[in-house]
């Protein structure tokens, strides 16, 4: 069994983050949404991976390597412009050879794992089997008509009237019988080769499709919105620890991480809440549901439910929530002379009190 991680894309819905870095690499608790994909690939057994990626390639590849940081044997598989999931296979076709594969977008959390799906796959072998979660507007997704024994009677890709609320939600397993399919298909309207039209494909001919109902959370990191009710979500099941320094003057409620060479002085942290290593906090007033990255300052400022990035500065600012902040990103008060000053990049998003 072999994997195939989708990291290419553009990830427009994510500037102005996705200028400078490929949405993969987003941080959820201080750890790459990518990273997360691969611990749960890692989690089935899985070792070959092959992971797609886009001109942001040399990016991706610095921080994940060859994978034997996570016990895994990664090949990077490039792809010259978004042009379908079925063109991932397509060109990863060499690397899959015979093997069955499980392919999994690399901007999806699923942190309750998909062992159970896995194995039912391993037993079974149907030709496709595919993650379905009840959605309220499916419009924006694969959609999968069911039968009550699980197997597929059809799939529409972001059909304008959905016959069912079931989306495809990134995590496919296959045999190599896709790779038939995936040659046969023509591409759709937005110029891409659907792996919905592939699958659909293998029905058409009678072969096992089955869906599975995935009940556990699940989260498209694809918008700042997403990122981080996504981290609030994964910093719930953390446990607290102290590998950095807290003077006598802070206090920390509740389950917080303070990574080493982190320093929280004259602060109060809720939990649940990551300071990331390096880092330090001064006068400040953090958390709840706050991650901040490493190396970043942090004074005489109230920041809740938001993410910094590595090296962000916010100084001398209260009342800041749902936010995320760039790397190295600077944020503080006006000047005395009471003129407000933004120096905003492409696609960022300000708001200001009135
Ligand atoms: C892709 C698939 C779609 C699936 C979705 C899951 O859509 O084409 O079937 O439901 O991923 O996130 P895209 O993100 O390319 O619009």
């Amino acid at each position: 069994m072999k994997a195939l991680v989708l990291s290419g894309g553009s990830g427009t819905r994510l500037r102005p983050f996705s200028y400078s870095m490929p949405k993969q690499l987003i941080p959820i608790i201080n750890k790459p949404v990518l990273e997360h994909v691969l611990e749960n690939v890692r989690a089935l057994g899985i070792v070959d991976v092959g992971v797609i990626v886009g001109d942001r390639g040399p990016q991706i590849a610095a921080v994940i390597g060859d994978g034997s940081r996570l016990g895994l044997d990664i090949t990077y598989i490039p792809q010259d412009a978004p042009r379908g999931l079925a063109h991932t296979v397509a060109i990863a076709r060499d690397f899959l050879g015979e093997d069955d594969f499980l392919m999994y977008l690399g901007d999806n959390m699923l942190p309750d794992g998909i062992e159970e799906i896995a194995a039912d796959f391993a037993a079974e072998r149907p030709a496709a089997q595919l993650l379905v979660h009840k959605v309220a507007d499916p419009r924006a997704f694969g959609v999968a008509e069911i039968g009550p024994d699980g197997a597929v009677e059809r799939l529409v890709e972001k059909p304008a009237v959905p016959r069912s609320d079931l989306a495809l939600i990134g995590v496919y397993f296959f045999t190599p019988a896709i790779h038939e399919a995936v040659a046969a298909i023509e591409p759709s309207t937005r110029g891409e080769l659907e792996i919905t039209d592939a699958v659909q494909w293998l029905v058409e001919r009678g072969a096992a499709v089955r869906a599975s109902r995935y009940e556990g959370y699940w989260k498209d990191t694809g918008r700042v919105e997403d990122v981080l009710e996504c981290n609030r979500r994964m910093l719930d099941g953390l446990e607290g620890r102290v590998d950095g320094d807290v003077d006598a003057a802070s206090t920390l409620t509740g389950a917080v991480i303070v990574e080493a060479g982190a320093r929280i002085v004259g602060s109060h942290v809720v939990g649940p809440a990551v300071i990331g290593a390096g880092t330090l906090v001064e006068n400040s007033h953090v958390g709840p549901h706050t991650t901040i990255g490493r190396d970043c300052v942090l004074s005489d400022t109230r920041l809740a439910y938001s993410i910094t990035l590595d090296g962000a500065t916010v100084r001398g600012v209260s009342g800041l929530h749902g936010s995320l902040i760039g790397r190295s990103a600077t944020v503080g008060p006006a000047e005395a002379t009471g003129r407000q000053r933004l120096v905003v990049g492409d696609h960022t998003h300000v708001e200001v009190a009135a």
